[in-house]
């Protein structure tokens, strides 16, 4: 990858610990690795990639789909899109991103559109499969039930669905309790849970039980076991990941 394709410190340190190009894109690539090992994602696939930011994951696409390949990735930051349609869609006509232009405190605070406007500007049924990386850490339970519903509208029938999540159950919730977990989701917000109550979409941890339920209102079946990843213990940031099918 040329280095004139990775976003610039002040928009790469948005979406993570990234002050560091190589740290970004080692990032990136073990997020892909995930991808490819448990989401089956293949060359010619149609793809999208749910609050896609600027570009992490998409930059190791550039390369790996094949002319049949088509990716689309949305966002809800007005800058992440920018840059990567000035960086990416330029030399790379395949690559799709659109801005959501939902308002939202931190994220789109001059959004046109109240979240039940939105519709993501794509047809039923139109991809293979939909991963959503650090999406629903920032998103309270309705939001995320409102997107997860209108994901399974545009993602075709057996596609994949790749979505990560710190995800509370009895014993992620024992180590929020009990003071040794990587991150303090200790209030609760509606079915969720964040460590900063001024700003919770900083951080936000979503109830295993009312993700179960959602994935199931929304004809998604997961396939089990959900991969866990031991935040609840001090030092791991790592995100649990679900991968689903949607049901015919
Ligand atoms: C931690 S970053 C992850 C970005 C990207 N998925 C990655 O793995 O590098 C979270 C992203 O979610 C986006 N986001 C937050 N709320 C959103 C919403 N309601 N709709 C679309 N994107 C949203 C943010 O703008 C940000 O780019």
């Amino acid at each position: 990858m040329s280095n004139n394709l990775i976003p610039p410190e002040s928009i790469r340190t948005w979406v993570g610990p990234f002050k560091d190009a190589d740290v970004f894109t080692k990032s990136g690539q073990q997020t892909f690795n995930i991808l490819k090992e448990y989401a089956n994602i293949s060359p010619s696939q149609t793809i999208l990639d749910a609050g896609c930011g600027c570009g992490r994951v998409a930059l190791l696409l550039l390369h790996f789909l094949s002319d049949a390949g088509k990716y689309y990735g949305f966002d809800i930051c007005p800058e992440h899109i920018d840059w990567c349609k000035k960086n990416i869609s330029v030399s790379f006509p395949d690559f799709h991103f659109a801005h959501v232009d939902v308002k939202k405190k931190l994220y789109n605070p001059n959004g046109k559109y109240q979240l039940k406007e939105m519709t993501l500007p794509y047809s039923e049924n139109m991809f293979d499969i939909v991963y959503a990386h650090s999406l629903f850490t920032h998103m309270v339970d309705h939001e995320m039930k409102y997107y997860i519903n209108e994901l399974s509208r545009v993602i075709k029938p057996t596609g994949t669905f790749y979505a990560s999540y710190y995800l509370i159950n009895s014993k992620t919730a024992e180590g929020v309790r009990k003071g040794t977990a990587s991150f303090n989701f200790t209030h609760s917000i509606g079915e969720c849970y964040t460590f900063d109550p001024e700003n919770p979409e900083e951080g936000i941890a979503q109830s295993e039980t009312f993700v179960r339920k959602i994935y199931d209102n929304c004809g998604f079946n997961i396939i089990e076991p959900i991969h866990y990843s031991d935040w609840d213990r001090i030092g791991i940031p790592d995100q649990d990941f679900i991968i689903a099918k949607r049901i015919k």
